[in-house]
C-alpha cells in the first residue's frame, strides 16, 4: 500500500495535468459528441512533441478539450453511444465507447523533456479518466476494428486516416466540435474571468511604468511579468505593444519602439492562464495626455464599442448584426483629413469568440447564446495622422445582453488619464 502511494504521488508531480485531466466536464463533452455524430467514429489526434527550441509543446485544443490530456502525440477515438433497438446494437454495445492512445515511453527521450505517463502505468486510467488506455502502435487496428462496426468515419483531419481507411469518407466533424466549445461552461467562464482579471492587472502594470522613452518591449515585460507571477502559464498570443506609426499596424509583435511623446500607444495583451484565453486591448497616450485630435479619434471607436455591446443579444450574428453597428457608427462621426468618413479605416472583423484559444473555435453563422464569450474591438487605424486606436474588451453573452468581464480596466479617456497621472 505504502509503495503504492509513493508512485502516486511521484505521478501526481510529474504529471501536474491530473486534477484537469480527470475533471467530470471531459467526460461529459465526449458523449455530447458521440451524440452529434451518429454512427461514426470519431478520431482527433494530440499534438506531437515540438523539435525545436522555439516553441514549446501546445496541446491541440479540441484535443484538449475533449480529453483534458496535454502530453504529447496522444490519440483519441469515441464512438456514439448505440440506442437500443438501432442496427448493429448488440454488437456495438460490446465496443469501448473511448480510447486514449499514448505512445510508449521513451526514457532517452524523458532525460531532455521530462517523464511521461507511458499506455502501461498501472495507474494509466485513474490518472486519464478514460476505462481504455492502449500504446498508440494499437490505434490503427482498434480504429479498423471499429470502422467494421461503424459506416462512417469523423475527424477534424484526414491526412492520416485516409491511407487507414481508404474505403471510408471522412466526415468533418468541425462544425459540431464549435457547437459545443463555443458555448462555455460555469466551470470555463469562471477559468476566462480568472485569466482576465490577470491581463486586468497586467495592463495597470504596464501604464505604471508608461512614459515617453520607455521601449515598447518593457511595456510588453511589464504585463507578461505581471501575469506569469500571478500564475498565468503563458501569453493567450504574442503580445502586441504598437506605439506611434506601429499603432497602424493590426497585429505588430516587434514591440522594439522606443515610444515617444504625443504619441499613442495599442497595447493589445492578454494571459492565458488554466488553458484558457482572454484578449484585452487598451490604447494610451505614452505621456499620459492625449491631444484632441487622439481623443476625438478615440471616443468615436468607444462610441462605436458601446453601441456594439448594447447591441449584444441572443440571437443577433456577429458579422451581419454587431460589425454592422459598429461600422455604421464609425463610418457616421468624425472625418479623416481629406473630409472623408473613418469606416474605411476600420480594417478588422469586430468580434471572434474566445476560450481554450484566444481565437476561439466557433460557426461564424451562428447565432449568439447564453454562454457564449466573445470580444467587441472595433478599431480605427489611420497611417497619415500616426494614430491607431483600438479598443477591445471580452465578454460573456448573458440572457439579457452582455457582462464584460474584462470592464474593471477603463477605458473610459477621462479615467485613463487620470490612471496615467498616478504613474511613478
Ligand atoms: N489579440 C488578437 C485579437 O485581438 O484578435
Ligand atoms: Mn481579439
Ligand atoms: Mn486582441
Amino acid at each position: 500500500m505504502r509503495r503504492l502511494i509513493w508512485c502516486f504521488a511521484g505521478l501526481v508531480t510529474l504529471l501536474p495535468q491530473l486534477g484537469a485531466a480527470i475533471s467530470p466536464e471531459f467526460a461529459e463533452r465526449r458523449a455530447k459528441l458521440g451524440k452529434l455524430v451518429p454512427d461514426s467514429v470519431l478520431v482527433l489526434f494530440g499534438s506531437k512533441e515540438s523539435q525545436d527550441l522555439h516553441d514549446p509543446f501546445f496541446q491541440q485544443t479540441d484535443f484538449y478539450y475533449f480529453s483534458g490530456w496535454e502530453e504529447p502525440g496522444a490519440i483519441l477515438i469515441v464512438t456514439p453511444a448505440p440506442e437500443p433497438g438501432t442496427p448493429g446494437y448488440d454488437r456495438r454495445i460490446k465496443l469501448p465507447r473511448e480510447i486514449l492512445f499514448l505512445p510508449q515511453r521513451i526514457p532517452g527521450q524523458e532525460k531532455w523533456t521530462g517523464r511521461k505517463l507511458g499506455p502501461d502505468d498501472p495507474d494509466a486510467r485513474n490518472f486519464t479518466g478514460f476505462q481504455s488506455v492502449l500504446p498508440a502502435e494499437q490505434f490503427e487496428r482498434e480504429l479498423r476494428a471499429l470502422l467494421d462496426e461503424y459506416p462512417y468515419l469523423a475527424a477534424i483531419t484526414n491526412e492520416p486516416l485516409n491511407k487507414i481507411a481508404p474505403s471510408k469518407t471522412v466526415k468533418d466533424s468541425k462544425a459540431e466540435i464549435a457547437s459545443l466549445r463555443m458555448v462555455k461552461s460555469p466551470a470555463e467562464i469562471a477559468a476566462i474571468q480568472r485569466t482576465t482579471d490577470a491581463s486586468i492587472a497586467a495592463h495597470r502594470a504596464a501604464w505604471r511604468i508608461m512614459k515617453p522613452g520607455v521601449f515598447e518591449y518593457q511595456a510588453a515585460a511589464a504585463m507578461v511579468g505581471s501575469y506569469m507571477a500571478e500564475g498565468c502559464r503563458r501569453s493567450a498570443y504574442a503580445p502586441i505593444v504598437g506605439s506611434g506609426p506601429n499603432s497602424t499596424t493590426l497585429h505588430y509583435s516587434r514591440n522594439s519602439r522606443q515610444m515617444d511623446g504625443g504619441e499613442v500607444a495599442v497595447m493589445d495583451v492578454a494571459a492565458e492562464c488554466g488553458n484558457y484565453a482572454s484578449d484585452i486591448t487598451r490604447t494610451v497616450p505614452v505621456n499620459g495626455k492625449f491631444t484632441a485630435r487622439q481623443r476625438e479619434i478615440y471616443e468615436i471607436v468607444l462610441g462605436a464599442q458601446r453601441a456594439a455591446i448594447a447591441a449584444v443579444k441572443l440571437g443577433v450574428l456577429i458579422r451581419t448584426g454587431l460589425r454592422k453597428v459598429a461600422f455604421d457608427y464609425l463610418n457616421t462621426h468624425g472625418k479623416d483629413l481629406h473630409g472623408e468618413p473613418l469606416g474605411k479605416y476600420f480594417i478588422h472583423g469586430l468580434s471572434h469568440h474566445v476560450g481554450l484559444d484566444v481565437h476561439d473555435a466557433a460557426d461564424d453563422n451562428a447565432p449568439l447564446k447564453a454562454g457564449m464569450v466573445i470580444t467587441i474591438e472595433p478599431g480605427l487605424y489611420i497611417p497619415e495622422e500616426n494614430i491607431g486606436i483600438r479598443i477591445e474588451d471580452t465578454l460573456l453573452v448573458t440572457e439579457d445582453g452582455a457582462r464584460v468581464l474584462s470592464g474593471a480596466l477603463p477605458a473610459d479617456p477621462d479615467e485613463i488619464e487620470r490612471a496615467l497621472a498616478q504613474r511613478n
